[in-house]
């Protein structure tokens, strides 16, 4: 296939407009020196399929795939990466030189990157609760699971979702006032929180988790501080959003791409001032 010229990269998403993913990637470009064009792509779901055929038709690199298409993207390539196929979800997208597709999620190692950096934690030995089952969900137990984490507990609004996730990923449910859930860590990965989202002055997190928990992570990044993460600080638990975890993916998806990538700071501090940015 014939490569576009200067190469071309995007995000596909509905909505996408506020998208931090084309800031990331450029400042990633400019510290290699590299060139290319990173669009935001809005595409209905109906249109998914022929949007991702158009971009092979124009000779693109890639395209990072987000919500809510990460699940119909796993069904729409040629080949998936093990994680990508464990979690059934697909955020990058690599077109071949042959013009097949790759699938990847690079959400594993973005979310195994920010309990690391950001709160210093050792995954090996972890008792998690992860809190919801969508996406985001999944694979964060996947990657804690891999990791090692002694226990991943699933605490969802809907159980039946939860048991599906702890059948096909491991991991076990937790109800409300579940004794058993000790957590070194509460992963928060619902969009709850999230400005734009469903419950942008809630927080999904119970008290009674909140009382047990040892540190928090909550996925959403916007806002950077989260009423979860106000109730988390007032508790003094350490505690972190989740931009670091978007500049780890960020930078998986350019590694797929390109074979190497630079440094993870290039792309925290990319993410730091785009979100700074509004
Ligand atoms: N930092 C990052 O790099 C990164 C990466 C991926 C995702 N995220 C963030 O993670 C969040 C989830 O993303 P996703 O891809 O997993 O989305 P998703 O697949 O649509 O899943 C959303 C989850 O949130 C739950 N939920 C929605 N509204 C709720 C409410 N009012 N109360 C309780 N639970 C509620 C859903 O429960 P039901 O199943 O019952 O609807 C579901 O479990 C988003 O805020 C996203 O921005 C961040």
């Amino acid at each position: 296939m014939r490569r576009a010229d200067p190469e071309l990269l995007g995000v596909i998403g509905h909505p996408i407009a506020h998208s931090l993913s084309p800031a990331i990637h450029a400042a990633a470009a400019r510290a290699e020196g590299r060139r290319f064009a990173y669009h935001a792509f809005d595409v209905e779901p109906a249109a998914l399929a022929a949007a991702i055929g158009g971009l092979v038709v124009l000779g693109a690199r890639g395209v990072n795939v987000t919500v809510p298409h990460k699940v119909a993207a796993a069904a729409l390539v040629d080949r998936l990466e093990p994680e990508a196929r464990a979690t059934r979800s697909v955020n990058t997208i690599t077109i071949e030189d042959d013009g097949t597709l790759t699938g990847a999620t690079s959400d594993v190692e973005g979310v195994l990157t920010s309990v690391r950096d950001d709160l210093g934690l050792e995954v090996g030995g972890l008792r998690v609760v992860v809190v919801g089952a969508g996406g985001a969900a999944r694979a964060t137990v996947y990657a804690l699971l891999q990791a090692g984490a002694a226990s991943v507990g699933i605490l969802a609004r809907d159980v039946a979702r939860a048991a599906e996730l702890a059948r096909s990923l491991g991991g076990s449910v937790v109800t409300a006032h579940d004794d058993g859930a000790a957590a070194d860590l509460v992963v928060q990965a619902t969009s709850v929180g999230m400005a734009g989202g469903p419950d942008p002055a809630g927080s999904a997190v119970p008290d009674w988790l909140l009382d047990r928990a040892g540190a928090v992570l909550d996925l959403v990044y916007r806002p950077s501080v989260t009423p979860l993460l106000e109730a988390a600080r007032r508790r003094g638990l350490p505690a972190a959003n989740g931009l670091t975890m978007l500049a780890a993916q960020a930078r998986g998806s350019y590694r797929r791409w390109f074979g190497d990538a630079p440094s993870l700071s290039v792309f925290v501090g990319a993410a730091r001032e785009a979100a700074a940015e509004g």
